[in-house]
């Protein structure tokens, strides 16, 4: 049930997204959503392979896993100004809440160091929490659409 429950928050996260920061004007705005969008790169990659749509591949697994822990640390630096732009789907509660939402990149980075991306049924394991993290923050700070 967890795992069915974590693979529907993944999807979740990955869904309908597209190159939505196409057209935005706001540098800021555009460099965090570009960030985002190297998360959904990296997190469908483990998707992918943990679902078995891609072949298991253990070294670039781990790559994934590094990028995701890399990003989640960027994830603050990245959101820290109040930046907003019309094509962002970011709600202001970011600022008005900044030490859950700083919370909630660490819980993300905590949940890609918690993956063992050394064997596929260890990466399947992991990906409801990481989906879960995904899912946490944007159901607090993000439009939903
Ligand atoms: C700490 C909060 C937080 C976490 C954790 C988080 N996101 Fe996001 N994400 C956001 C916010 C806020 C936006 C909206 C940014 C904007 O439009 O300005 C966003 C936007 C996105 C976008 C759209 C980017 C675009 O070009 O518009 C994707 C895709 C995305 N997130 C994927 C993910 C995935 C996958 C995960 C989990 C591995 C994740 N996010 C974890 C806060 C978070």
């Amino acid at each position: 049930m967890m795992k069915f429950l974590g693979t529907f928050a993944l999807a979740t996260a990955l869904a309908g997204a597209g190159l939505a920061h196409e057209g935005v004007k706001n540098e800021a705005v555009k460099a965090r959503m570009m960030l985002m969008d190297g998360v959904k790169t990296a997190t469908g990659a483990l998707g992918g392979m943990a679902k078995g749509d891609v072949a298991f591949d253990a070294a670039k697994a781990g790559a994934a896993r590094q990028a995701l822990i890399d990003h989640a640390a960027a994830i603050p630096a990245a959101f820290k100004a109040p930046e907003m732009d019309p094509k962002s789907t970011a709600l202001p509660a970011i600022w008005e809440n900044w030490a859950d939402f700083e919370a909630k990149a660490r819980s993300m980075g905590a949940a890609a160091e918690e993956l063992d991306t050394s064997e596929l049924e260890w990466l399947q394991a992991g990906m409801g929490a990481l989906g879960g993290s995904c899912a946490a923050c944007h159901k607090a700070y993000r439009v939903k659409k």
